[in-house]
């Protein structure tokens, strides 16, 4: 992978406190570009630990993962040391037996994919916005045991038991299948979504018009999926 360039990321807006800071002594203060870029794109630690969940960023552009490190380093530091991960036994074992660090599919994008277009919104679906992960049934190693976007992932919160739902165009049990592409974007735009839900609707409200235009674009794509999310139940799902 090439290293990123540092550079100016071009927005107006410092990364807003509660981020990951650029604090030297409990932030990425001390890390190079280069060390924060790898444990984006290959899941490792600065000190060669592999990462536990997996973060789905293995496969930015270059373009985006410069302009996330540069962010990161925009705002103020802030001393806030954080306990360091425990990991369950299954989680320990994991990471003793199976775990080896994922990098990109193949050689990722110099530049992202533009416009209101699939291949834009196949990148944003799949690689920098999560909607695949937690709209497709996964196991523990966050290997894919449903037919992706079909839905159906379990979240247990706060305020209650939230399924995903189906994004493929099945007819009968595709969530979006009857929306019209104007509906997709206000619905995104709105940034509200039912109280308590894991989904960051109010982070995607922010969506540039485009953007959810690719979404809803490359999401009709998709193969339908017949998938009934009812009832939701949680299995233990073995490692795979
Ligand atoms: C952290 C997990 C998470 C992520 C990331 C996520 N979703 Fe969701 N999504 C949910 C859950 C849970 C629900 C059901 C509860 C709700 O409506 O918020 C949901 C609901 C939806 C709905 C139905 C809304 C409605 O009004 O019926 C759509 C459409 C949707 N998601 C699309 C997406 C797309 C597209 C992305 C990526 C840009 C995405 N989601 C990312 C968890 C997630």
């Amino acid at each position: 992978m090439r290293p990123p360039t540092r550079f100016a990321f071009p927005c107006t807006h410092a990364a807003p406190p509660g981020y990951i800071t650029p604090d030297r002594e409990t932030g990425i203060g001390k890390l190079t570009d280069g060390e924060i870029a790898r444990t984006l794109r290959y899941g490792v630690s600065h000190d060669g630990r592999a990462l536990l969940p997996f973060m789905p960023f293995a496969n930015l552009s270059d373009e985006d993962l410069t302009a996330i490190v540069s962010f990161l380093r925009s705002g103020a530091p802030i001393r806030n040391a954080v306990p360091k991960q425990e990991l369950t036994l299954l989680g320990r074992a994991l990471l003793a037996l199976l775990i080896r660090p994922r990098g990109p599919d193949g050689p990722p994008p110099a530049v992202s994919p533009s416009g209101p277009t699939i291949e834009r919104g196949k990148y944003l679906a799949n690689h920098v916005a999560n909607c695949l992960m937690c709209h497709t049934r996964v196991n523990d190693l966050g290997k894919t045991i449903r037919p992706s976007f079909a839905g159906g992932n379990v979240f247990e919160e706060e305020k209650g038991t939230f399924v995903t739902p189906n994004l493929t165009p099945d007819r009968d049990t595709g969530r979006i299948t009857a929306w019209t592409e104007d509906a997709f974007v206000l619905r995104f735009r709105s940034g509200v979504g039912p109280e308590g839900s894991p989904m960051p609707w109010k982070s995607f409200g922010n969506i540039r018009e485009d953007d959810a235009r690719a979404l809803y674009r490359y999401l009709r794509t998709l193969p339908p999926v017949h998938n009934p999310i009812d009832p939701p139940k949680k299995e233990v799902v073995a490692a795979q």
